[in-house]
Formats: C-alpha cells, sequence, structure tokens
C-alpha cells in the first residue's frame, strides 16, 4: 500500500488515481494524521504538492521521523520543496513556472532506477512558485530544467526522491513510468484495475433502498453516466430534471429528449430562461453570478419537489453527476486552494432534507467515459464536449444581456460548426468563443467600428485538471474568425488563446 500524505494540491487525487491504475492500493492522509506507525504499514509514501510556501508561518508540515523510518519516499513538488526544507536544503521564492517545460535526465547506470525508461529530454508540467536552491542534505541532482537545477533529486540508498515536476498529470511525458518506477523501488508490484459499472449500480441500489430519487441533469456525459446508473438501479422511483435557464448549447434541450428516450425513462423539463437572465441583469462578477444561477436552480427543483409530494412522492436523494475535479477546484480537501464554485458542488442548502447522491463523485472525466462506454451508452453521448453548468454565463465576460448572449450564441455555433467541417471535434475537449468585454477598433466598410474582442479558446485534455491549447490549422482558424467578425454583429476581432492549463483554466472565467 502506498500512503499519500496531502498538503492540499489540486492534483494529489489524481496521484491517488495513478496509483490504483497501476494496480496498487493507496490511501490519502492529511498531514497531521500522519503516524509512524501505521496499520497496515505503507511500502511507500508520496508527499504531495500543495499551494502553500515551506517558509512561511502555519504552512503545513510533517514529523520528520518519517525520514528514517526506512520506507521509500517521493517528494513532488511542495513535498519535494518540504523534504528539503526539513533536511538541511533551502527553499526560497523563486522564478515562477506554470505548464510545461523541457527536462533533462543527468543520471545514468545503476542509479536510475527512477528514470528507467524514460528518454534523456522530456517534456514536464511544472506549476509551482518556490525553488530548491539547496538540495537536501544526501541527495544527488539526477534531473535538470533550463531554470531549475533540482527538478530530479534523489538518495538511492535511503530509497528517498524528489520531483518538482507533476509525474501524475496527464501531459507530463514519461508520469505514468516515473510513478511505475516508484511503485518498483517500493518493491510494489504493478499491474492494472478496471472499474466495475455493475458495483456501481448495486452501490446506488444499496444507499437508495425503497426511496425515490430526483436528478440534475444536464445532457452531459457527466449526468447522463450517472443518470444511466441510478436508472439501472432504481427505474422508475428515478425522477430527472432538466432546466432550460437559456444559457446552454441550442441543442441542448433536444439531446437530452434523446438521451432519456435512450434510457427508457421520461424527464421533466423545466424552461426557466426569462427568470434566469432578470437575475443576471446587472450582475458582472462571475462568482456572483454562479451563485444566481445555482440558487435559481435550487429554487426550482423546490418548487418541483412540491410538485411531486402533492402526488405523493417524497424523494429523499438528489442525483447530481458531480466529478471530482468539480470537487477539488471547489476547494474539495483541507489544504486545498479554491479556484472557484462549480454550482453542483458543496451541498444543498440546510432547509433541503434531501441527501446527495453522487455516484461519479470519485471519478475523472475520462473514467466517467470509460463507465458510460461499459454501459454501452452511444457515443455521442458519452464524447459530447463538457459545457458548464452556468453555461454561457462564465463564457461572457461582465454583463450578461439578451444581445450578447444572442452574439456568443452565434459565434459559438460558428466554431461547432467550422470544427466540425474540418473533422477536427474528436481531437478537441472543448472548444468555444468568449467575449472578452474588450473593446478595440476595426474598419468596417470604410468606417470605423469600436467593438468587442472575442478570444476563441479550443483545448485538448482527457481528466480536464491540465490542458493544452489545440494546434488549429491556419486554415481553419482563418475562416473562424472572419465568420465570426463578418456574421456576428458588434465583433471587431478574433483572438486565439495560447494558454495552457495551468495556469490558465479552461474558462475565462
Ligand atoms: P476550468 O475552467 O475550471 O474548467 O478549467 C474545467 C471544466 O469544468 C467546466 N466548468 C464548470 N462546470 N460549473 C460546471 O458545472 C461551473 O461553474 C464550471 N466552471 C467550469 C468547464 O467547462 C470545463 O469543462
Amino acid at each position: 500500500m502506498i500512503v499519500i500524505i496531502d498538503f492540499g494540491s489540486q492534483t494529489t487525487h489524481l496521484i491517488a488515481r495513478r496509483i490504483k491504475d497501476l494496480g496498487v492500493p493507496v490511501q490519502i492522509v492529511e498531514p497531521k494524521k500522519f503516524r509512524p506507525v501505521m496499520v497496515p504499514e505503507p511500502q511507500g509514501i508520496i508527499l504531495s504538492g500543495g499551494p502553500s510556501s515551506v517558509y512561511e508561518p502555519g504552512a503545513p508540515t510533517i514529523d520528520p521521523v518519517i525520514f528514517s523510518l526506512g520506507i521509500p519516499i517521493l517528494g513532488i513538488c511542495y513535498g519535494l520543496q518540504l523534504m528539503s526544507h526539513l533536511n538541511g536544503g533551502k527553499v526560497v521564492m523563486g522564478r515562477r513556472e506554470y505548464g510545461p517545460v523541457k527536462a533533462s535526465l543527468t543520471i545514468r547506470g545503476k542509479e536510475s532506477l527512477i528514470a528507467k525508461n524514460i528518454l534523456p529530454e522530456f517534456t514536464v508540467w511544472m506549476s509551482h512558485g518556490d525553488e530548491i536552491v539547496k538540495a537536501p542534505t544526501g541527495m544527488k541532482v539526477f534531473g535538470t530544467t533550463r531554470n531549475m537545477k533540482f527538478a530530479i533529486v534523489g538518495d538511492v540508498k535511503k530509497k528517498q526522491y524528489g520531483l518538482q515536476f507533476h509525474p501524475e498529470v496527464e501531459h507530463t511525458d514519461f508520469g505514468l513510468e516515473i510513478l511505475r518506477n516508484f511503485l518498483a523501488i517500493c518493491n510494489l508490484k504493478t499491474g492494472s484495475t478496471t472499474i466495475s459499472a455493475p458495483s456501481l449500480v448495486e452501490d446506488i441500489k444499496e444507499t437508495v433502498g425503497e426511496n425515490y430519487v430526483i436528478g440534475a441533469v444536464s445532457g452531459g456525459v457527466d449526468s447522463t453516466v450517472a443518470a444511466v446508473l441510478t436508472a439501472k438501479a432504481i427505474g422508475d422511483r428515478f425522477f430527472p430534471i432538466y432546466v432550460d435557464n437559456g444559457l446552454m448549447r441550442h441543442d441542448a434541450r433536444d439531446h437530452v429528449e434523446k438521451i432519456f428516450e435512450h434510457i427508457g425513462i421520461k424527464p421533466i423539463i423545466i424552461e426557466a430562461k426569462k427568470e434566469m437572465l432578470a437575475l443576471l441583469s446587472g450582475v458582472k462578477d462571475s462568482e456572483e453570478k454562479r451563485k444566481i444561477i445555482g440558487r435559481h436552480y435550487v429554487r426550482v427543483f423546490e418548487d418541483e419537489l412540491d410538485r411531486l409530494e402533492k402526488k405523493g412522492i417524497n424523494p429523499q436523494f438528489l442525483m447530481q453527476g458531480t466529478i471530482y475535479s468539480d470537487v477539488i477546484e471547489s476547494k474539495g480537501t483541507r489544504h486545498s486552494a479554491k479556484i472557484k464554485s462549480h454550482h453542483n458542488v458543496g451541498g444543498l442548502p440546510k432547509h433541503m432534507k434531501m441527501k446527495l447522491l453522487e455516484p461519479l463523485r470519485e471519478f475523472y472525466k475520462d473514467e466517467v467515459r470509460a463507465i458510460g462506454l461499459k454501459m454501452n451508452l452511444p457515443k455521442e453521448f458519452i464524447y459530447k464536449q463538457p459545457f458548464p453548468g452556468p453555461g454561457y454565463a462564465v463564457r461572457i465576460r461582465g454583463f450578461v444581456t439578451e444581445k450578447r448572449l444572442a452574439m456568443e450564441e452565434q459565434a459559438d455555433r460558428i466554431v461547432m460548426e467550422e470544427l466540425g467541417r474540418a473533422k477536427l471535434l474528436d481531437k478537441i475537449f472543448i472548444s468555444f468563443p468568449v467575449l472578452t468585454g474588450a473593446m478595440s477598433t476595426a474598419v468596417k466598410g470604410d468606417g470605423r467600428s469600436f467593438s468587442e474582442v472575442v478570444a476563441l479558446r479550443v483545448v485538448e485534455s482527457a481528466d480536464i485538471m491540465t490542458s493544452t491549447w489545440a494546434k488549429l490549422p491556419y486554415d481553419v482558424l482563418q475562416t473562424i474568425s472572419s465568420r465570426i467578425v463578418n456574421e456576428v454583429p458588434d465583433v471587431s476581432r478574433v483572438v486565439y488563446d495560447i494558454s495552457t492549463k495551468p495556469p490558465a483554466t479552461m474558462e475565462w472565467e
């Protein structure tokens, strides 16, 4: 078993997922709860990353006895910095690095256990502000980057290693190999594990018993897969509800109807666009928008519950398609930072006496898709682009008005049409235009137009935690740009967003 000590990284759970994928049991423990004697005793310990600085008062730390237990240790990012701080090294506020960086190995031969099956040069993903300027006592440098001497360090005898980058994220080359190598150093056999969809259905049956469940569905893959599992478990005691808040793609409602025809349950569809736009009127701040949309959602559900209760149906559970990336970005663990409040995380208002049923809370997007495939769902349901719950409201910077919503919808249709025409949609995780709220000058028909800048965001990802921007062909970019400035009123120019995540999130708000 591997124990991961969680210092609040956005990707602690992802480390756990990778270890589990390699067939090794894993447990995440808070630093204060770590005890030198654990039953069962772990064969390896991973110190996670985290948002703090080791030299700040109150930064999470660990009992230094951990380094003399004889158990192999791998420190990742903050974990490595803490290792250095507690073992005679030095950490300072340094050159920040976020996103891809080239790393070069400086070890060969007997010492290279941690770097087995890895090319001498490879791309790693960084996300740090602090830097090690002196390695922990006894540790040698095994890999460097242009800016960083201590990218990979290790003490082969003590079986203690440190990585400044994140091996757990999908965009680090050989990340899984490095973790596999560490498991081999811990004398752990690796294999693979698969998720069992039938056991998820059994879990729901057991949790729900004879009760009724209402479900929040959106047509997105997460709530669709959660709904299929729930429908399989409890059949017509499940009431899926779709709220048409006017902020979704134009075909979202038809898509939901198609999904539930396939599942064989009739969804309750509620029209709420007018009310939604009225509530958002005059609101600029993105977190405020999210909160308003979330509150409205809960109110609509309460009304629907009243209606069901009048028919003698009293649901005890609310099913949501929450997945792990929603949880972590909404500050799901003790030491993690809040990135944005996904409205489907954070529980229900106290007066709503329902329990949450979130069968996919522990899974990532690619795992959810794999479960969907196992449940024989059509590919068009599974590979649909994710769309945020607050919809276009977070893609329109500033005020959401009827006019700007129409502009966003039109630009969005153009982007989808052109990517579809170029047969690129299969390679893309998510694509959308952003009404940036920035104004710029254009010349249209010899006259000056001072109007809005649209940003195009097209990214590739599998598990949402990291992403790269799509290297779209220039002619496709040109067609999208020309069509948006020509066809959408009051747009002056189109810019292409070439930021990776981290540091930039996929959505702009
Ligand atoms: P970010 O922008 O956090 O996006 O990199 C990651 C994924 O989450 C979606 N997203 C949301 N989904 N409520 C949601 O249900 C939200 O408030 C929200 N914000 C972002 C985003 O579209 C992407 O798929």
